[in-house]
C-alpha cells in the first residue's frame, strides 16, 4: 500500500462489494425542480458512504452518498478527472463521443491541471469579479426593461435567464454577443443531447467558431491583447507556446459553455423555488440583506451540476470502510451530498436563513468551480433586481406542467413561462 493509501485506511476491514444485481440505475430524473428524485433519497439515506450503481451502458460505478466521503474523495489525488479515458464513468452517450479530443483543464489531473488553471485564475478572483458588479447590474436591468416592455407574459429562460450570463461571459472572454443565438443553441445541444454523434457535432461547431475567433485575434495589431480574456490568452500564452491552439479552443469552449449554461439554470430554478416557497420569498423581500445567504442555500438545495463530479480510480482506495478498486468509476452527486443530514440540519427544507457554507454545489478540491465568484455575484444581482422590479412575478403555468431536463445533464428547464 502506498503512503497516501495508508492515510485513508480505516481500522475495520473494508466491506464486500454489494452483489452487482443489486446495483441501482443511475442517474435518475427529477420529477420536481427542487426535490431529490426518489432514488437519490434512498441513496442518501443508506448507511454506506458508497453505493454501486449501473450506468446506461450497463457498466457499474460507485455513487458517493455522504458529504464527508465526497469531500475526501474530491481531494484524493488517486482519483482522475480524465474524461477521455475509456474507463471514465459515462452517465450518458454524450460523454462517449467527447473522449476523442485533447481536453481542457477540467479533464486534466495535477500537475498539468494547475498549470492551465493558473493561466486564468487572476480573472476570477473575488476582487476582480467585484469590479464587474456595475456592468452586471446594467445587463440585468437592461434585460428586465426589455421583458417588462414586451410583457406581461414572458419566457424567463430565453428572455432573461440565458441572455444575462451569456452577455456577461461574452464581455469577459471577448466573444461577440451578437453570435448568441448560435452559441446558445450549440451549447444546449452539447450539454443536453442524448446522442453521441449530435454531441460531437455541437462540440465541433463550437470548436470551429472559437477557432475562427482565435485566428481573427491573432491577426489583430497586438495579437489580440486588450480584447478580453481570449485576446490575452492569444497574445500571451498562445504566442509564447504555453498553450497550443487545440487546447486553447477547448479552454475557450469550457469557459463559454460553463459560463452561461449553469448560471442560466440556477436562475430559472431559483425563481421557481422561491415562487413555490412564498414564506421564504417574503423573508427576502422583508430583508434583502438575506439574499447572499439565500444564494448559497439555493446552490445547496438545487445542486444543478449534479453529475459533474465523475472520477476514475487510478489506484485501490480504501475509504470509510469501503474499497474502490483501480479502474472503477466514482460519481460524486452534489445533490445527494448537499442533503446529508449529518452536515445540514433538516436537509430537505429550503431555508433562506441557513446560509450554508459547506455545500459542494461548486464541487470541491482542485477542480472546484473556477467561476464560482462570478456565479454568486450574478445570482445575487439577478435576485435583487427581480424582487425589486417585478414584485408580482409568478409562474404562468402550474409547476407540475414544466418540462424538466433529464438527470443526465445540468438540471434546469428549457422554458419557464412567467407573468406579473
Ligand atoms: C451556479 C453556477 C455554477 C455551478 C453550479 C457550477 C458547478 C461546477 C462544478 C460542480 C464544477 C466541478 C467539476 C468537477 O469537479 O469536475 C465546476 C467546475 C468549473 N466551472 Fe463551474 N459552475 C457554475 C458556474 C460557472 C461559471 C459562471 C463559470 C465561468 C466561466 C464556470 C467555470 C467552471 C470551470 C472553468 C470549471 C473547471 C475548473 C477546474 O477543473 O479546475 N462555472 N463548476
Amino acid at each position: 500500500m502506498t503512503e497516501t493509501a495508508a492515510t485513508h485506511q480505516t481500522e475495520t476491514a473494508p466491506t464486500e462489494l454489494p452483489p452487482t444485481e443489486d446495483a441501482l440505475a443511475f442517474p435518475n430524473d427529477r420529477t420536481c425542480p427542487y426535490r431529490l428524485p426518489e432514488g437519490y433519497t434512498r441513496l442518501r439515506d443508506e448507511k454506506e458512504p458508497l453505493r454501486r450503481v449501473t450506468l446506461y451502458d450497463g457498466r457499474q460505478a460507485w455513487v458517493v452518498t455522504k458529504h464527508e466521503t465526497a469531500r475526501k474523495l474530491l481531494s484524493d489525488p488517486r482519483l482522475s478527472s480524465d474524461r477521455t479515458h475509456d474507463d471514465f464513468p459515462a452517465t450518458s452517450p454524450r460523454f462517449q463521443g467527447l473522449r476523442d479530443r485533447r481536453p481542457a483543464f477540467i479533464s486534466l489531473d495535477p500537475p498539468e491541471h494547475g498549470t492551465r488553471r493558473r493561466m486564468l485564475i487572476s480573472d476570477f478572483t473575488v476582487k476582480r469579479i467585484k469590479g464587474m458588479r456595475t456592468d452586471i447590474e446594467r445587463i440585468v436591468h437592461g434585460f428586465i426593461d426589455e421583458m417588462l416592455a414586451a410583457g406581461p407574459l414572458a419566457d424567463l429562460v430565453s428572455q432573461f435567464a440565458l441572455p444575462v450570463p451569456s452577455m456577461v461571459i461574452c464581455q469577459m472572454l471577448g466573444v461577440p454577443y451578437a453570435d448568441h443565438a448560435f452559441f446558445q443553441d450549440a451549447s444546449r445541444r452539447l450539454v443536453q443531447s442524448t446522442d453521441a454523434a449530435d454531441t460531437v457535432a455541437a462540440r465541433d461547431d463550437l470548436d470551429r467558431y472559437l477557432g475562427g475567433l482565435i485566428t481573427k485575434l491573432e491577426a489583430e495589431p497586438g495579437g489580440g491583447a486588450g480584447q478580453g480574456m481570449l485576446g490575452s490568452l492569444v497574445a500571451e500564452q498562445l504566442a509564447n507556446g504555453e498553450i497550443d491552439r487545440e487546447e486553447l479552443v477547448a479552454t475557450a469552449l469550457l469557459l463559454l459553455v460553463a459560463g452561461h449554461e449553469t448560471t442560466a439554470s440556477m436562475t430559472s430554478l431559483s425563481v421557481i423555488t422561491l415562487l413555490e416557497h412564498p414564506d421564504q420569498l417574503a423573508a427576502l423581500r422583508a430583508d434583502p440583506g438575506l439574499i447572499p445567504g439565500a444564494v448559497e442555500e439555493l446552490l445547496r438545495y438545487l445542486a444543478i451540476a449534479d453529475v459533474a463530479g465523475g472520477r476514475l480510480a487510478k489506484a485501490d482506495i480504501e475509504i470509510d470502510g469501503q474499497l474502490i478498486r483501480a479502474g472503477e468509476g466514482v460519481i460524486v452527486t452534489n445533490s445527494i451530498a448537499n442533503r446529508d443530514g449529518a452536515v445540514f440540519e433538516d436537509p430537505d427544507t429550503f431555508d433562506v436563513h441557513r446560509s450554508p457554507r459547506h455545500h459542494i454545489a461548486f464541487g470541491y478540491g482542485v477542480h472546484q468551480c473556477l467561476g464560482q465568484n462570478l456565479a454568486r455575484l450574478e445570482l445575487e444581482v439577478i435576485l435583487t433586481a427581480l424582487l425589486d422590479r417585478i414584485p408580482t412575478l409568478r409562474l404562468a403555468v402550474p409547476v407540475e406542467q414544466l418540462t424538466l431536463r433529464p438527470g443526465t445533464t445540468i438540471q434546469g428547464v428549457n422554458e419557464l413561462p412567467v407573468t406579473w
